[in-house]
């Protein structure tokens, strides 16, 4: 049998060369191997303050982002969770069987909630249980994510753990982590200490999927770089700028890091930003593009998010109804 896999990112925004060197391009190529669930997770969007329309636009144009980088809606299930009612039972559930020391242990918490913890909503104190929820739902083996995910994860192998423990079961498949090691945390193109993130106030500080290629290339141009060093090699303390640039070359042309260094060991700082522009334009347009094309068509969009939705429905309903069982839920 092939393994399940699980894996979302959130409609809260443009989604990002992060989310794409990350996670789907990791996606994309495990569609192959697994039996996959891409969701939009829009009940993890809410955890923030968001516009209604600006969410709908959102929800549909990561659907489209999804189809547009190479995931086949025909093979996979793709789908918005808030479709899915069942994500939110077993969060109830599971949420009765986390301590909260557990859910403040979380640095994303902790990050986002800043010293205001007390005026922090419920919701966002819980998200890691919603997360857990989402995996565990579906006996999900494998969840490929970026490294900023890791501690959630972590978290929801955790919660499993515990849960199978209490009820004496093996309900819950405890699912690894898939985390591709060299794109696993693409930094910002403004401080090469911190994750290029959708929040970051700085656009240039990342570049986000729906870029045109001059933007691309301006946003490389204008990318941090030391200028101490002659040529171009990897020294993430030292260089985290360049060797974060050196990070997203080798991810976009699919070889080693240690590869792209020795490519460029000659290079000046000017080309060598103007090779990776160069290719993320050629990578990433024909992306964009299609994105474009496809919002044009939302009967369609829409069209695949309410077959995935119902697809993970049946499957999440079977599941959940063995965990109903077990706690000792009464239902018909
Ligand atoms: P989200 O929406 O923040 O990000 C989506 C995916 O992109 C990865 N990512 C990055 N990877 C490398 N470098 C970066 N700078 C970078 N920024 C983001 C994230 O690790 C993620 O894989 N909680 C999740 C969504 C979620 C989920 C799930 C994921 C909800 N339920 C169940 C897996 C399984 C999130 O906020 O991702």
């Amino acid at each position: 049998m092939k393994g399940q896999i699980f894996s979302g990112a959130q409609p809260t925004g443009n989604l990002h060369l992060g989310n794409y060197l990350g996670a789907i391009k990791q996606w994309v190529a495990l569609q192959e191997e697994y039996d996959c669930i891409f969701c939009i997770v829009d009940m993890h969007a809410i955890t923030i303050t968001q516009n209604a329309d600006e969410l709908r636009h959102n929800t549909r144009e990561i659907a489209a982002t999804y189809i547009a980088a190479g995931i086949d809606p025909k093979k996979n299930i793709i789908y918005n969770q808030s479709m899915v009612k069942q994500h939110a039972e077993l969060a109830w559930i599971l949420g009765c069987n986390t301590p909260m020391g557990w859910l403040s242990r979380m640095t994303q918490f902790k990050d986002k909630a800043g010293k205001n913890r007390d005026n922090a909503m419920l919701g966002l104190f819980s998200y890691p249980v919603l997360m857990a929820a989402d995996i565990l739902l579906f006996n999900t083996s494998h969840v490929p994510v970026g490294e900023d995910q890791k501690q959630h994860l972590e978290l929801a192998r955790e919660i499993a753990t515990s849960f199978n423990h209490h009820y004496k079961t093996e309900a819950f498949v405890v699912p690894e982590p898939l985390i591709k090691q060299e794109a696993a945390r693409v930094m910002s193109l403004r401080d090469g200490t911190e994750k290029m993130s959708k929040s970051a106030e700085s656009d240039l500080s990342r570049i986000n999927l729906s870029d045109d290629a001059e933007t691309i290339a301006k946003k490389f141009k204008k990318a941090k770089a030391d200028m101490e060093f002659d040529g171009i090699f990897y020294d993430k303390e030292k260089r985290p700028e360049i060797s974060n640039l050196l990070t997203i070359y080798a991810a976009l042309a699919d070889i080693s890091i240690r590869q792209a260094a020795t490519q460029f060991a000659k290079s000046g700082n000017g080309d060598f930003k103007q090779s990776v522009a160069d290719l993320a334009v050629e990578k990433l347009s024909p992306i964009t593009n299609e994105v474009k094309h496809l919002m044009n068509d939302v009967a369609y969009l829409d069209s695949i998010l309410k077959d995935g939705a119902e697809k993970a429905a049946e499957k999440a309903e079977k599941n959940l109804k063995t965990i109903k069982d077990i706690i000792g839920f009464v239902y018909f």
